[in-house]
């Protein structure tokens, strides 16, 4: 059987993706399982990350414990990757021994390159592409709070970004409407946006994106590796604030989102983030449950 790995939402099939949360669901219910308390007895799940991470990390290091299974963290500028090996020898190398490469890097190509040239299933967690693993947790963490997702409308306010490229993604597999308000200058990329098209709208009027919503949905506006211009990037967003206000142009049910780190008063008011409407926590928790559920259906 070919290995499988998991760079985009678009790895897997809408099917299969509808019964990883499904999974992810039964996994959170049931905690450790007894049978999946040793799924990764004696495997080794090596974590390449060339950008910091508080969730990713901690999720991903818990689920193989909780696996039963070991984690080998290393930041690229303490491996020989800093002294310019090449990254397809280091995934030969990696892959020749352990069992998994979760993998958090700048371009996406970074990660294409290192799966090509892997034996073993490879996680994006995070590039400056996408984020599939957050859009799980997220997806899960709808799901729970109302039903399938399918069919619903999502709205995404601010950057362009990673996260927001995989909303995009997900909008396609798991069948929603998503309407996405970005400045002019920090829109998504145009090639994801013809390949999503039939489900993703843009405009610049968060007014307009919001308006009906079953969830809103932001993220920073200083993505790392792009802190670049800040004054010129806070003039831009200056209307692309999640308020109360704006909220109140949803379903008056809808949830807030936002993968985090948050910065209050900039992307969002403290009034929504650490409101009612808000399931941040709720994400946060879900990234392990999601995880679980992706490690298992890649190991087995
Ligand atoms: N949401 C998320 O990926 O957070 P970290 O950068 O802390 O991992
Ligand atoms: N868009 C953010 C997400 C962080 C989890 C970034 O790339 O920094």
């Amino acid at each position: 059987m070919s290995i499988r790995h998991f760079l985009t939402l678009f790895d897997l099939s809408s099917n299969e993706l509808i019964d990883l949360i499904d999974r992810a669901q039964v996994i959170k219910n049931t905690h450790i399982a007894s049978d999946l308390g040793t799924l990764m007895s004696g495997m080794t799940m090596v974590m390449l990350f060339e950008k910091v991470s508080t969730r990713t990390r901690i999720s991903f290091e818990i689920a193989a414990t909780q696996f039963g299974g070991h984690t080998l963290f290393l930041e690229s500028q303490h491996s020989q990757l800093s002294r310019g090996e090449p990254l397809s020898d280091t995934s030969r190398v990696i892959s020749s021994m352990a069992d998994l490469i979760v993998m958090r890097t700048s371009s996406h190509d970074r990660i294409v390159t290192l799966a090509e040239f892997s034996k073993i299933p490879v996680i994006n967690a995070m590039s400056n592409s996408y984020h599939p693993c957050q859009i799980l947790a997220d997806v899960l963490t709808f799901t729970e709070k109302k039903g399938s997702i399918r069919d619903a409308k999502v709205s995404w306010v601010g950057d362009g970004n990673n996260v927001c490229h995989s909303w995009m993604n997900a909008a396609v597999k798991f069948n929603f409407d998503l309407q996405l308000a970005c400045p002019p200058e920090h829109g998504p990329d145009p090639d994801i946006l013809e390949v999503t098209k039939n489900r993703v709208s843009l405009t610049h009027k968060p007014e307009k994106a919001v308006a009906g919503s079953d969830l809103v949905v932001t993220d920073t506006w200083h993505s790392m590796g792009y802190e670049r211009a800040k004054e010129k990037y806070e003039q831009d967003f200056s209307n692309f604030t999640v308020t109360k206000s704006l909220m109140q142009l949803a379903h008056e049910s809808a949830l807030f989102m936002h993968c985090l780190p948050a910065y209050r008063g900039k992307e969002v008011v403290a009034e929504v983030i650490d409101g009612p409407q808000s399931v941040v926590w709720e994400e946060a928790e879900n990234r392990l449950h999601a995880q679980k559920a992706l490690i298992e259906f890649l190991l087995t």
